[in-house]
Formats: C-alpha cells, sequence, structure tokens
C-alpha cells in the first residue's frame, strides 16, 4: 500500500492531516502500536518541515508487512547545512510561525531519533527529499 498526499505552505488549517491520515491507515492495517507512534511523529515533522520552510511538497507513506517507508518531496529554498539543521532546537522558523507554537527545531532531530533509516538531500532554491524507514517492530524505548 502507498498514499501520497500534497502538503502547502503555511497552511496551518489543513498542517497534519497527511500525517493523520497516515496514522489511520496504519491503525487500519494493523501496525505495531510502536511503529504507528514513531511513524506519525517522522510523518508530522516532515509535513510540517514543508508547511513552515517550503513552498509545496509531497508525504509519501510505503507500507510494507515488515517496514514502513515515509519521505517528503518539496520544492523549496533547500537546506544550506544539514549538519546545523540537526541541531536540537535549531530554527530558522519565522516569528509569526513561532508564536503559534511551531518552530523549537526538534523537528529534523526527533525523525532522526524515531526512524530507523534516514536519508536527506537538498539543494539550494530547489528543494529537500527526506527519506525514512522505520521497521515494523517495538523500538524497547
Ligand atoms: N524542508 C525544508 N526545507 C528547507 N529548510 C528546512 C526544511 N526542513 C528543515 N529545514 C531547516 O532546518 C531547520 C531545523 O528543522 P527542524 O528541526 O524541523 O526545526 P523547526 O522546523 O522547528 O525549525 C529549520 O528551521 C529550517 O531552517
Ligand atoms: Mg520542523
Amino acid at each position: 500500500m502507498e498514499m501520497t498526499f500534497d502538503v502547502k505552505s503555511m497552511d496551518f488549517k489543513r498542517a497534519g492531516e497527511a500525517a493523520g491520515k497516515i496514522k489511520k491507515a496504519l491503525q487500519l492495517v494493523g501496525m505495531e502500536i510502536d511503529t504507528v507512534r514513531r511513524a506519525v511523529i517522522v510523518a508530522y515533522e516532515a509535513e510540517m518541515n514543508i508547511v513552515i520552510h517550503a513552498r509545496q511538497g509531497t508525504l509519501t507513506a510505503k507500507v510494507h508487512p515488515d517496514r514502513l517507508e515515509i519521505e517528503a518531496n518539496d520544492e523549496g529554498p533547500g537546506i544550506p547545512d544539514i549538519d546545523l539543521a540537526f541541531q536540537e532546537g535549531y530554527s530558522t522558523a519565522p516569528e509569526h510561525v513561532r508564536e503559534m507554537g511551531f518552530g523549537a527545531g526538534m523537528g529534523l532531530p526527533n525523525i532522526k531519533r524515531f526512524s530507523d533509516d534516514l536519508e536527506i538531500e537538498s539543494k539550494i532554491d530547489v528543494g529537500t527529499q527526506l527519506k525514512t524507514i522505520i521497521y515494523n517492530q517495538t523500538s524497547g524505548e
């Protein structure tokens, strides 16, 4: 099973919808509760990064019996320094976004923490591609 959702920049009314739909689908097919929990965090943070930092993009979930692949592709400014972007608390979110409670700088660190494998490619002024794998098992945390 595979599903893809469009994600628009600064659309805070619909922000989180794609991650919510992925959550429902994973629960329906009977993924481990812990896998669903981790996948939702990864999907939500990836979706929010498109909403806050990019122009537009897609969030995709590919569901296999043993694993999930969550991918986010966007057209946007790209990430100039990926190591810096993964540091806890680092954020370039604008003030009006912070006032809504976003921009804590924990999205990418949490995507890394809750996924089992992560690849990111980013091109300045073109966009960002994020690919993660989450195995369908309890994490033991
Ligand atoms: N899809 C993206 N496109 C451009 N920049 C991004 C993207 N995702 C993350 N970033 C950059 O990495 C920083 C850290 O991301 P993250 O840890 O999710 O924190 P936050 O979203 O709260 O700012 C962002 O502030 C932004 O500068
Ligand atoms: Mg973020």
